[in-house]
This record gives C-alpha cells, structure tokens and sequence, in this order.
C-alpha cells in the first residue's frame, strides 16, 4: 500500500474519473437549469437551483482539480500524454473560471429568481469548455490509455475488489 492511493485512488481504481462524473453532472444541471428558466419554465425555482448547483459544482471542482493534479504530476514532462493533459487542465481551469465569475455575478438573480443575461452568458460558455475539457480528458485515458490496466483477462471477483492491481499498472511517463 502507498500514501499516494489517498488522493490518487487504487491502480484499476482512480479517483479523479468517478469525481469528474459528479462535477461534470452537476455543472450540467446548472445549465440545463439556468436555460429552462429564461425560458420561462418553473422560472424562479429553476433559478434558485442554477445557482445552488453552480455552488455545489465549484466545491466538487476542488476535490476533482486536487485528484487529476496528483495524477498530472506523475507524466513525463513535454510528452505527447503531457501536452494533452495539459490542455485538458486548461480547459477545465478556463470552465471553473467562467462558473466562479457567473455564481458572483448570479448571487442578485438567485435572490430575484431570475437568471440575468450576463451570467447565463458565462454559464454557456464555461459548459462549452467543460465539454472541451471533458473531449480532451478522455482522449487522456482512451486515446492514450492513462490509468488504464487492460487487463482482459482478470478474473470478474478480483477485477471489482478495491486492491492494487500492481503487477500490470501501464507506466505513466
Ligand atoms: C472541473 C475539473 C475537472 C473535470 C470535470 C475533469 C474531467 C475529466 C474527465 C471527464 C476525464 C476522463 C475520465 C474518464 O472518462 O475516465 C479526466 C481525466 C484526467 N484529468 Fe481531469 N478534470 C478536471 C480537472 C483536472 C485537472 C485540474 C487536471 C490536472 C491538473 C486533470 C487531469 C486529468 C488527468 C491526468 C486525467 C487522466 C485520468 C486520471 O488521471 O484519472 N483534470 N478528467
């Protein structure tokens, strides 16, 4: 057992995709929320929870950036997984900068029950390179295969236990 399983999660078990599930989901509830209630659909209470979920998104960001920044340090420096890596981490920084600025500026129309054309605006945008991020994220781990075992013929029992499964883990650069 290593220290670094805490914040990296097992070999066959990271932590940083199950993470960006509950992020990426929450962020898209924010939207999708934020647009039905421009719309004019349940208008306040839609509101209300654009703005509750953009909060609960930035909190779950921190967990998800810190797990996928633990996984970032471990690759080669300037290899091609690097550099997409690293633009994935752009993307995703660049997102949770946009839904910080529209949870500040979106604090007036939470109260009002309406979301305001600026902070839908940045809303929108911050999705757009969440969905990025998200492209680029997985081309990480199925294009370049980070993290990824491949263990085709691990038997099911010992291929769902939370262990190690050391003596394959594919070399990360
Ligand atoms: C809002 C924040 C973030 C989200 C939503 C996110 C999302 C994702 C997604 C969807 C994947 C592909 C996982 C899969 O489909 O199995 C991924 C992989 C990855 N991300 Fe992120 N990411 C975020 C932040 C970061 C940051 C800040 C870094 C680096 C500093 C980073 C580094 C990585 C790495 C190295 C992988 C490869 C798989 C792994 O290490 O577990 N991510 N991310």
């Amino acid at each position: 057992m290593k220290l670094s399983y805490l914040w990296k999660g097992l070999p066959g078990h990271p932590i940083h995709p199950p993470l960006t599930d509950a992020t990426i989901g929450t962020y898209t509830a924010a939207t999708v929320m934020a647009l039905a209630s421009v719309v004019g659909i349940a208008e306040h209470g839609a509101a209300h929870g654009w703005w509750l979920a953009l909060v609960i998104g930035l909190i779950s960001t921190a967990l998800t950036a810190t797990t996928g920044f633990a996984d970032w340090l471990t690759i080669e420096w300037g290899s091609p997984l690097w550099w997409t890596a690293t633009w994935h981490m752009s993307s995703m920084l660049t997102a949770t900068v946009f839904f910080l600025i529209a949870t500040l500026a979106g604090h007036d129309g939470y109260t009002r029950g309406a979301v305001g054309a600026g902070p839908l605006i940045l809303t929108l945008v911050g999705f757009g390179f969440l969905t990025l991020g998200g492209w680029l994220g997985g081309a990480v781990v199925y294009v370049h295969g980070m993290r990824v075992l491949n263990l085709v013929g691990e038997p099911p029992g010992r291929a769902v236990t939370p262990a190690p499964h050391a003596e394959k883990e594919r070399a990360e650069g």
